[in-house]
């Protein structure tokens, strides 16, 4: 549909459309006549549907930040489960991966050689010298949040703590590259060559989304794309960036016992930050972390 110069605008600021997405919608149809991919309107979020996000996501931080205040040796996984469930409901939020297509739990707690998907269990009792990631996304009012952490138990490895520092680097990496009016292959392609630096693997078949109005929204976002290609990001696009970097080799492989777990194929340690993003004017803003 077509807006009238003088009708009101579809982002919902009360303006004339002249005087507010007008210019912004031409842009995005120049790029798309030059043969760019463009996002569609319903990945743009008004400013509304951001301030739903940014509730969602203090639950969600609220989650993590007791994970990271409480994690310690001698707990289960299932132990950061029970915290995670009830942090959210106690802020009147839902977990989002509960029954998220049958996964089992309210967050993804994945170990060592685990790349994600990790499900929390009473049987899987943390030790001295683990890393672990705790992936929680949160649901308030219809508004989707998303983000991970790493934690060290105890004493850990030299080789590990450099990955897991390293691999929140390279999210940063990733964070510092999202600009409007760029590709998000650039994106992707910088947090791969910055890893490939360190020596290290980026997986390749599992990536991040965007993320707002759904769990898993367009577009899916790679971070071993070659520059110059993919989706133009725009601001008010909303998606994860979450690397899962593993200190071997790229391959990995899920568990046929319960069809979500993802291991590296080698056994190498494996690990992932991940924080969901805003695209600005200038850059970007993190919404959830
Ligand atoms: N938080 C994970 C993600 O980034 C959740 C995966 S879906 C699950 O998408 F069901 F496995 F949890
Ligand atoms: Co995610």
């Amino acid at each position: 549909m077509i807006f009238g110069r003088n009708e009101a605008c579809w982002c919902g600021s009360g303006k004339k459309y002249k005087s507010c997405h007008m210019e912004f919608d031409e842009k995005i149809r120049e790029y798309k006549r030059a043969g760019i991919k463009v996002p569609p309107r319903k990945l743009i979020k008004k400013p509304d549907q951001i301030e739903g996000i940014k509730k969602s996501s203090v639950i969600n931080r609220a989650c993590l930040d007791y994970v990271s205040e409480h994690i310690r040796e001698g707990i289960s996984t299932q132990d950061i489960d029970d915290w995670v469930a009830k942090i959210t409901r106690d802020m009147g939020g839902i977990p989002a991966t509960l029954n998220y297509e049958g996964f089992p739990k309210s967050c993804c707690t994945s170990v060592n050689s685990q790349v994600c998907h990790g499900i929390p269990s009473k049987e899987d009792i943390l030790t001295e010298g683990d890393i672990v990631n705790v992936d929680c996304s949160t649901i308030l009012n219809g508004f989707f949040s998303d983000s991970s952490r790493m934690f060290m138990i105890g004493e850990v490895d030299e080789k590990a703590r450099k990955l897991v520092e390293d691999v929140k680097e390279a999210m940063m990496v990733g964070v510092r590259a999202v600009k409007p009016w760029k590709l998000l292959g650039d994106m992707g392609a910088a947090v791969n060559s910055f890893c490939k630096s360190k020596g290290y693997s980026v997986v390749r078949e599992i990536g991040g989304h965007g993320c707002g109005l759904e769990f898993h929204e367009e577009p899916w976002v790679s971070y071993v794309s070659e520059p110059g290609t993919g989706i133009l990001m725009v601001p008010g696009m909303c998606f994860t960036i979450e690397p899962m970097v593993n200190m071997g080799g790229h391959e990995i492989f899920i568990d046929e016992e319960n069809d979500w777990t993802v291991y590296t194929d080698d056994d190498s340690l494996s690990a992932q930050w991940e924080v969901q993003i805003v695209v600005t004017e200038d850059g970007c803003e993190i919404l959830t972390w």
